[in-house]
């Protein structure tokens, strides 16, 4: 693949609060794969797409030849049903790898239906980690050490957090290089994102000084409608350049895609949403935020 430039005809696109839209090229084939830079998918709202921006941005940067892993952080399982596992007949999912020192990640990885995308699946065994954790030493950097066997395999590991700011998000934050929040275009997106940087900067202090916000990422946008673009010109003046040029069409179309358990680029190749998601792992790459 080439990376691809704009034509001197090419009118300049811009992004929904009016920055100019880069053409993001196209990412250069790599020459092998690792270390995983790693990626928080956070916040603690719940439906605000964090599971559905995981499997996509994933699915689009598989596609762009990445080795890339999902990590199921929510008890829901929904990265993982969302994907074709069946949760339920699992013997060993992150919960089991969690909390017992001999279990082998490499037993517990599932290929998905998407060459190069592998998901460490979870299912509701993983509610009781959080309690479990509390007795742990260095329980909030447990999530770190058990990724480290399979660092090198991967190119980028995102990790679906499920909508808390307990010690399970803790753990994937402590194991980030790197957070994405997600944010809905709906009146109160911004409510409790104060609450969330506050978190992250108390892990980058405490426990992991090289976490970054890599971006906020508007999802459920529907540009017919004044109220989405207003949602997005708040977050703009509050967070500036943090906020991605990507944002994510509103469309039944994810939905749909999650009940086929398939990623909305093999779902539907070619509809918006998934243009949008292949243009935010390109732009994610722009960004030096994954290989
Ligand atoms: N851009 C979108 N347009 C329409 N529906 C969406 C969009 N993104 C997610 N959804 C739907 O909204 C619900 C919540 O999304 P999800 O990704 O599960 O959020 P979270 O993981 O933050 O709880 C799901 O039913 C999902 O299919
Ligand atoms: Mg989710």
């Amino acid at each position: 693949m080439t990376s691809q430039a704009p034509t001197a005809t090419d009118e300049q696109a811009h992004d929904p609060v009016g920055r100019p839209l880069p053409a993001f090229a196209v990412p250069a084939p790599l020459g092998g794969h690792g270390p995983a830079r790693i990626i928080a998918m956070c916040n603690q709202k719940g439906g605000v797409g964090k599971t559905t921006t995981t499997i996509n941005l994933a699915a689009a940067l598989a596609e762009y030849g990445r080795r890339v892993l999902i990590v199921d952080f929510d008890p829901q399982g929904a990265a993982s049903v969302g994907l074709g596992v069946s949760t339920h007949e699992l013997d060993n999912t992150v919960y089991n790898l969690l909390m017992d020192r001999r279990a082998d990640i490499h037993d517990i990885v599932v290929q998905t239906g998407v060459p190069g995308l592998d998901v460490l699946p979870a299912n509701i065994d993983l509610s009781a980690a959080e309690v479990q954790l509390v007795g742990e030493v260095a329980r909030e950097s447990v999530l770190s050490r058990v990724l480290r066997p399979v660092a090198d395999d991967y190119d980028v590991i995102l990790v679906d957090c499920q909508p808390s700011l307990g010690l399970l998000t803790v753990n994937a934050l402590t194991a980030a290089h790197g957070v994405l929040i997600p944010l809905e275009c709906e009146f109160f997106a911004l409510r409790g994102v104060a609450l969330l940087i506050e978190t992250i900067e108390k892990v980058r202090d405490r426990l992991n000084p090289r976490l970054e916000v890599d971006g906020i990422i508007a999802t459920m946008f529907d540009p017919r409608t004044l109220h989405s673009r207003e949602v997005v010109a708040r977050v703009y003046e509050a967070f500036g350049d943090t906020l991605m040029h990507t944002v994510i069409g509103r469309t039944v179309k994810f939905p749909d895609a999650s009940v086929a358990a398939e990623p909305i680029t093999t779902y539907a190749p070619t509809h918006a949403g998934a243009v949008a998601y292949r243009q935010l792992a390109r732009e994610l790459v722009a960004r030096g935020d994954a290989a």
